[in-house]
């Protein structure tokens, strides 16, 4: 049977494509509230697109047990073998508004929603494991320069590598941006990383830090800057069009779930600071442990129900998964909560893409969105502590505590390794050609940058390795066709 058009508030509707006129060829009449109200929901049809990571690409699927990690944790995602989780995860590019290409070089977001049955857990990363910052006071400044230029109205590569080269801990994620990886040719054939270090404790109260990666079954593969202007040329939606796609014939991406455990303690030996986002934990030191599959298995039937109005938050943790002192997932804990308030109001977390699938039970009441009932079978019952029957707390819920020292103050970073050290060890081990596209994609990405700010940048290459400041030298050189005479960088000033 056909089903009936009707208002929003449910009266049927009579004419969908005639508005109401006085007279064959009169005006239109007020009282034509069908009109109105089909103008006015057309109106809000569109929020604030999120202030970064605006372009997206989303999917739902299962993510499957296949190693016992209980020892570390007492999540119950990870309780047992062959446990599933049903999982929605987003895609996206950094910098780009949403009708931004998809094959742009820039660093994507990687983010999954694992539905537990002790509320949701978001994992919300990027394809890479470190950041520009180690603090997150810094992220909006920074994020100002990937964004548009307040007069031109466009990226301004002058703001960005000023920006950088007055922030030396960019330099590894920089390196990584810059290189191969930094435009994978779709989602499916990425690394995702938790980045931060996290925390994980287990039944007997022990707490461990943690590190989360999502290795691609698909291969790691990437774009050229010449692809990927090819590609541009053809299509802005290549990676909406190879998930779709991929999954619309059955073929499901998946990727590996393994973690790195550092057990409390050993924070205070590490020679590099756990907590500091623009490092990586050596595997040599903490080897990766294998935990479960992440597959990608339904495309939803509404792109805006599920991947526009998904809320990831690095605040939604479970018991068994919490935080650590990382001052940039500090920061984090308040803003996605905060933006997502703003985005798609004040009770967000029961749109579908986000609502938990465990019995939901809290005292927060009115506001926009309240579109659920929770008065637990008894009205009376709508504040805390009550004596009328509501939902009561869990201590058994409760983290172990977590240790901390120290004097309230704005410390200066000052681990051994510097900001340096690693960026190095990165670059020594890219091959000739893949160290020469770093240069050459560099120099591209510098075309017009003020002469002061190269040179301040070149030095944070040789730094971190002679033959990589020489390189991205002699590429920009060659892009102006010969030597730079007012070059006055070379390695043995930096004592690189
Ligand atoms: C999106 C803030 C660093 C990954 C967002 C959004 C905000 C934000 C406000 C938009 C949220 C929304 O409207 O739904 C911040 C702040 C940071 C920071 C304040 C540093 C202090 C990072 C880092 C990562 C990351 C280090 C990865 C390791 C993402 C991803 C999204 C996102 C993947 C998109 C989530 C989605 O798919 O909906 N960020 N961010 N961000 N951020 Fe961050």
């Amino acid at each position: 049977m056909k089903k009936k058009l009707t208002t929003s508030a449910g009266a049927p509707v009579s004419n969908n494509q005639r508005s109401k006129t006085a007279g064959e060829r009169g005006p239109v009449v007020v009282q034509d509230y069908k009109l109105l109200e089909k103008l006015a929901h057309q109106n809000r049809e569109r929020i604030p697109e999120r202030v970064v990571h605006a372009k997206g690409w989303g999917a739902m699927g299962t993510f499957t047990v296949t190693h016992d990690i209980s020892k570390y944790t007492c999540a119950k995602i990870f309780s047992e073998i062959g446990k599933k989780t049903p999982v929605l995860s987003r895609f996206s590019t950094v910098a780009g508004e949403m009708g931004a290409a998809d094959t742009e070089r820039d660093v994507r977001g990687f983010s999954v929603k694992f539905y537990t049955e002790e509320g949701n857990w978001d994992m919300v990363g990027n394809n890479t494991p470190v950041f520009f910052l180690r603090d997150g006071y810094k992220f909006p400044d920074f994020i100002h320069t990937q964004k548009r230029h307040p007069k031109t109205n466009l990226r301004s590569p002058e703001a960005m590598w000023d920006y950088w080269s007055l922030s030396p801990e960019s330099l590894h994620q920089v390196t990584i941006l810059m290189s191969d990886r930094g435009i994978p040719i779709t989602p499916m054939h990425m690394n995702g990383y938790g980045s931060h270090t996290y925390s994980f404790w287990n039944n007997d109260g022990e707490r461990f830090w943690v590190k989360f990666h999502f290795k691609t079954q698909q291969g790691h593969k990437h774009y050229t800057n010449e692809e990927s202007a090819e590609i541009i040329g053809q299509t802005r939606e290549k990676y909406q069009e190879e998930l779709f796609g991929a999954i619309e014939a059955g073929n499901y991406p998946k990727w590996t779930l393994k973690v790195q455990i550092m057990p409390e303690a050993d924070a205070e030996k590490t020679p590099y600071n756990p907590f500091d986002l623009t490092k990586v934990w050596p595997h040599a030191d903490y080897p990766l442990i294998e935990v479960g599959e992440l597959e990608l298995n339904k495309n939803p039937d509404n792109y805006w129900q599920f991947v526009e109005n998904a809320a990831y938050s690095p605040s939604n943790v479970v018991p068994g998964i919490g935080f650590s002192p990382d001052k940039v997932l500090q920061a984090r804990i308040f803003s996605y909560a905060d933006a997502h308030r703003y985005r798609l109001g004040t009770h967000y977390e029961a749109l579908p893409a986000n609502a938990p699938i465990n019995e939901l039970n809290h005292y927060h009441k009115d506001g926009a969105m309240r579109f659920f009932t929770n008065d637990f079978g008894n009205p009376d019952a709508y504040y805390e502590p009550n004596s009328k029957g509501g939902p009561e707390e869990v201590p058994s819920a409760e983290e172990p505590p977590m240790k901390i020292s120290g004097d309230v103050m704005r410390y200066e970073e000052n681990d051994t390794l510097g900001d340096y050290k690693q960026p190095g060890d990165l670059f020594r081990m890219f091959d000739e050609g893949q160290r020469q596209r770093l240069f050459n994609n560099i120099a591209t990405a510098m075309e017009g940058v003020s002469e002061e700010i190269v040179q301040r940048q070149l030095k944070h290459f040789y730094a971190a390795d002679p033959a990589y400041g020489a390189g991205v030298e002699k590429a920009l050189s060659d892009q102006k066709g010969g030597l730079d005479p007012n070059s006055n960088v070379r390695p043995e000033e930096v004592g690189a």
